[in-house]
């Protein structure tokens, strides 16, 4: 079963109410937030504000990326915002477990992100911790950026390390029914879009086609 997660980040946000509608109504499994900083990544986007705001508007699980430095910082504002889930990156967080901890403390289930130049293998001694792998497959901080089919790879071999753990695999960059197609063969069960479902004329089709992928 292949999950979509539509990134918010590619709405139309002045209709934001409309748009959560259209996702929804096309089927759509989980609703993708990205928090950016402008330090961590060169982009400044939502705070905990915009999930607070938005999780009465929609059953949908939240999956909030936050693309921040030093994520323990920010967490607190996040535990009453709704967040299903929250995926943070092993580049910016000094001290993991105790990212993991405080997340589970909140019962708010725990995923981590590497970016393209990080290695998979640095998430092994957190496996047992964690619900979510995020492998970026663009530099974080832009949506509409290029698939880096150079990440396929490393898509294996989360699958590999995951095993049957009960972790999801979620790719998220210049994903669309074409890329999510490789992605799904190398074992990603979550996908993310944003420009592929808002910009598309054709959401509902979108999100239908790359459901529909299957591991051969
Ligand atoms: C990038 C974000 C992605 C991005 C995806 O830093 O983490 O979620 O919004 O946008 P598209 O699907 O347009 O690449
Ligand atoms: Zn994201």
């Amino acid at each position: 079963m292949v999950l979509v997660a539509p990134s918010l980040l590619a709405a139309d946000l002045g209709n934001i109410q409309q748009q959560i509608k259209l996702v929804e109504k096309a089927g759509a499994d989980w609703l993708h937030f990205d928090i950016m900083d402008g330090h961590f990544v060169p982009n400044l986007s939502f705070g905990p504000d915009f999930v607070r705001q938005l999780r009465p508007l929609s059953k949908l699980f939240f999956d909030v990326h936050i693309m921040v430095e030093n994520p323990l910082q920010f967490l607190p504002m996040f535990y009453d915002s709704g967040a299903d889930m929250i995926t943070f990156h092993y580049e910016a967080a000094p001290d993991i477990n105790k990212v993991i901890k405080e997340l589970k403390k909140h019962n708010i289930k725990v995923g981590i992100s590497v970016k393209p130049r990080t290695s998979v293998e640095v998430l092994q001694p957190f496996l047992g911790d964690i619900d979510n792998i995020l492998i970026m497959t663009v530099e974080p901080g832009f949506g509409g950026q290029s698939f880096m089919d150079n990440q396929l790879e490393k898509i294996a071999s989360a699958k590999q390390m995951i095993a049957n753990l009960p972790i999801t695999l979620e790719v998220d960059g210049g994903i669309n029914p074409q890329t999510a197609e490789s992605c799904v063969q190398k074992g990603a069960n979550v996908l993310v879009a944003g420009s592929a479902i808002f910009k598309s004329p054709n959401p509902d089709l979108i999100i239908k086609q790359m459901q529909n992928l299957r591991r051969k």
